[in-house]
């Protein structure tokens, strides 16, 4: 075990790291009278992004699923039961739309009585007492019987009803005032006729009167962002902005004015979007929150590579003009007078645009320049965000971007290793916005340990944030039943929400940011790395691929697993998003042409083996990957064989790959793979030939991470400190500069039992932060940090 000593100089921008022979116990030391930069007032915000169903189905209360009927060309979500007699039909119409941008309605042919009937997303939470607004348009050709609207629980109970009439030729908008006799979370929303002729449906709409603050927005889920004390908030997007491709990318002025001209969107997370949570609710829940909006907009690019020709461009920079004088023009100007009309006459003082997603590379730098230059020349004082390539990490050098948004999923053990990364970051080139990261390996649904490493890497952000102004976890919102991406901070369901620890970890920063850095040393010793030990696995990345004799060998020689996929691939997990797996021939085939496709097998305890099997390109971009040493189905962890475009050949241990070579693999021809594992040494052999013999990186984590800064206004030193080791540290603490501190302190503790230890639905609160005081003796005391745990320790200097 090494000795590491860590100091951050007063400026948090000079890191020395000293190693030292001998293991000394844990001390953070505090320099208390040499405060350093101030903490950026915008550190931690908050990212949400349309993913996962948090807008729709989640954050924008609308409780009827397909209430526009534009979501394909099929009623989805629409359930049509006859009475015994009848006879009725239900199919999407489009011969006379509601409006131009609404373009399809429900039509029934009505034979007899029918109920259509719609449970919204997984059930409707109906509360007792509380009132619903019904809405629909509606129109009729020779039906003229009366509709009846029932607000039905999942026991058959009528929870609240009432009668629409008066239907005529032409489209007309009908509403009720629902109140419910009692509470359902699963309830669903009935519409019932007779008789016989034609009936049009379109914007059926049901909604909760109460709303958060009044404008609009779910009530628990807005309340669970604003405990957060976010400082900002980007939005939309993310992937959602770039769109699948050119027809699908996020244009702000489809989102704003009455929610039935807003034209719906096909979201790149696997559903239609609405649109009612548009750039004006957007800006709204911002005010709300009292966080500074960021928006981010398309640059011209979509993730299926389709760029806006530059010709075009013109369009983008005018809607990116548009948006500021939306968000901030007056109630004069074309845009400003919308948003008054929208309801808020008051500028809502944008600051922060971000030209698109996780773009770079050449066609980027044109597109950044072509809207910043523009932007510039009308609004200097916009602070604008370049994102940085996924591919290399650049960024547009010219014109300078004023920040540079970095994103990051990564082991909890990666993101520790990041917390020294910003001491080294030239002090003089654009700011940092870490926009996106998350503990994505090994994470489960959200654990205790993804939880630590994050926390590690925020408190380098924080002694950092001259440098590294703002920063958000992500992605924020997942709705249980359509979890599209993993982990998430937030999981809810129609009723109820939890926060994942993670969660807490951002509330802990959120609350106890403090206004200056006080430099920090900490003396500490390394975490034990275990005897790397895991599953074996085949995976394809783009590509389609073969797989065939694969056999798993102890170093004596006795057969650990062996696959002749004979008749089917028993024993092996098949994972991945549109994988297409089959069996044929004696192998095991993969056909579709996504990425990050693996299947699994074997025992995650095995340490040293040897895994031997042949593998073959059928068609696609690249090679294949081999699977070893998996211990999460999420691993990142490969031999990457023809990777790059069929460029490369590597070893990958989560975002980082190892003695990359130039290599190629053919189309069609049968290779033979070998990997032995003995401990961290690993060798690999393609067709015989050795391509690698390294030794596995051991992630250098230590035990403690450390971060104090000082509250103006209490005056209180906060000292947050992650343990990251699994055992308890005891540590001496030594505030200097100072000579009392107020007894009794206060100390914020996460932890849990296990590291693997997650909240859930029934138990929200198991992984949560804990407060307790304790008494201090002097500016020089012990505390013992549990393993795995992140404490804020809050003190206040004495007289
Ligand atoms: O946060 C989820 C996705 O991750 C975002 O849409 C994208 O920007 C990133 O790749």
């Amino acid at each position: 075990m090494k000795n590491v000593k860590l100091t951050s100089w007063l400026a948090g921008a000079a890191l020395a790291i000293i190693l030292t022979a001998n293991a000394q116990p844990a001390k953070i030391s505090v320099a208390v009278d040499q405060p350093g930069h101030k903490v950026s007032p915008m550190l931690c915000g908050i990212f949400f992004e349309d993913i996962n169903l948090s807008a729709d189905g989640g954050i924008y209360p609308e409780l009827v699923r397909n209430r526009s009927f534009e979501d394909s060309d099929q009623p989805d979500y629409w359930k049509l039961t006859n009475a015994d007699v009848g006879n009725s039909s239900m199919a999407i119409d489009s011969s006379r739309p509601l409006n131009p941008s609404n373009l399809h309605c429900l039509r029934v042919n009505a034979e007899g009585g029918f109920t259509l009937e719609n449970d919204g997303y997984w059930g409707m939470n109906i509360v007792k007492g509380d009132g619903y607004a019904f809405k629909a348009a509606a129109r009729e050709e020779n039906f003229n019987d009366p509709l009846t609207v029932k607000i039905i629980s999942s026991t058959g109970t009528v929870l609240a009803h009432g009668e629409v009439s008066g239907l005529t030729g032409r489209w007309h908008y009908h509403t009720l005032n629902l109140v419910a006799s009692d509470s359902d979370p699963k309830a669903h929303l009935e519409i019932s006729g007779a008789g016989g002729g034609v009936l049009f449906l379109d914007m059926v709409s049901l909604m909760p009167d109460k709303t958060w603050k009044n404008h609009g927005l779910r009530v628990d889920l807005s309340e669970s962002l604003d405990a957060l004390h976010s400082s900002f908030m980007r939005f939309p997007g993310g992937n959602w902005i770039e769109g699948n491709d050119l027809a699908h990318m996020y244009h702000w002025k489809s989102t704003i004015g009455d929610i039935d001209v807003r034209a719906p969107l096909w979201n790149t997370w696997g559903y239609n979007t609405t649109q009612g949570l548009g750039f004006y609710e957007y800006l709204q829940l911002c005010e709300d929150l009292n966080a500074e909006p960021v928006f981010a907009i398309n640059c011209g690019m979509a993730l299926n590579n389709q760029d806006v020709p530059l010709s075009r461009m013109g369009q983008w920079v005018q809607d990116a003009l548009d948006a500021i004088e939306y968000a901030n023009g007056p109630t004069n100007s074309v845009w400003g007078s919308l948003r008054a009309q929208a309801g808020h006459p008051a500028p809502f003082h944008l600051k922060y645009m971000e030209i698109g997603n996780e773009n770079g590379g050449p066609d980027y730098a044109q597109r950044w320049a072509l809207l910043v230059n523009a932007i510039r020349a009308k609004y200097p004082a916009i602070k604008l965000i370049a994102t940085s390539s996924l591919q290399d990490g650049s960024h547009p050098l010219n014109p300078k971007p004023d920040i540079v948004d970095e994103h990051y999923y990564e082991s909890a053990e990666s993101l520790m290793r990041r917390a020294d990364q910003y001491d080294d970051y030239d002090r003089n080139g654009p700011k940092i916005f870490v926009g996106e990261y998350a503990v994505t390996q090994n994470a489960g649904e959200g654990n205790l340990r993804a939880a630590i490493g994050e926390a590690a890497f925020m408190t380098g952000m924080e002694r950092n944030s001259d440098v590294v102004t703002m920063a958000s976890y992500a992605p924020l919102f997942v709705n249980l039943n359509h979890r599209a991406w993993n982990p998430d901070l937030i999981n809810f369901n129609s009723s109820g929400w939890y926060g994942i620890p993670g969660y807490y970890v951002q509330e802990m920063f959120g609350n106890n940011r403090g206004d200056v850095t006080l430099p920090t040393t900490v003396e500490t010793t390394s975490v034990p790395q275990p005897t790397p030990a895991g599953e074996i696995g085949v995976g394809t990345w783009n590509t389609a691929a073969e797989f065939k004799e694969v056999k798993v060998t102890a170093p004596d020689g006795k057969l650990l697993f062996a696959s002749s996929f004979s008749k089917n691939a028993d024993g092996w997990k098949l994972l991945g998003d549109g994988a297409q797996w089959s069996v044929r021939d004696g192998a095991l085939r993969q056909t579709a042409q996504q990425t990050f496709i693996r299947a699994l097998a074997g025992d995650r305890s095995w340490t040293d083996y040897t895994l031997a099997l042949k593998a073959r390109k059928i068609s696609g971009r690249e090679g294949f990957l081999i699977l070893f040493h998996i211990n999460d189905d999420d691993d990142h962890v490969w031999w990457n064989i023809g990777g790059w475009n069929n460029t490369q050949d590597a070893l990958e241990y989560g975002s980082g790959s190892v003695d990359g070579k130039p290599d190629r693999i053919e189309t069609g021809r049968w290779y033979d793979i070998k990997i032995e594992l003995k401990g961290n040494h690993v060798k690999c052999w393609l067709d015989g030939q050795l391509m690698h013999d390294i030794q596995r990186p051991r992630p250098d984590v230590r035990c403690l991470y450390a971060s104090a800064t000082r509250d103006d206004a209490s005056g209180d030193v906060i000292v947050k400190v992650v343990n990251a080791a699994p055992f308890p540290v005891e540590t001496e603490i030594a505030l200097g500069g100072i000579q009392e501190i107020s007894s009794p302190a206060l100390a914020i503790v996460l932890t849990s039992d296990s590291p693997h230890d997650e909240n859930s639905i029934d138990h929200p609160a198991k992984v949560s932060p804990k407060a307790e005081t304790f008494d201090v003796s002097g500016p020089d005391f012990r505390r013992t940090f549990p393993g795995n745990s992140f404490t804020v320790l809050r003190m206040k200097p004495g007289e």
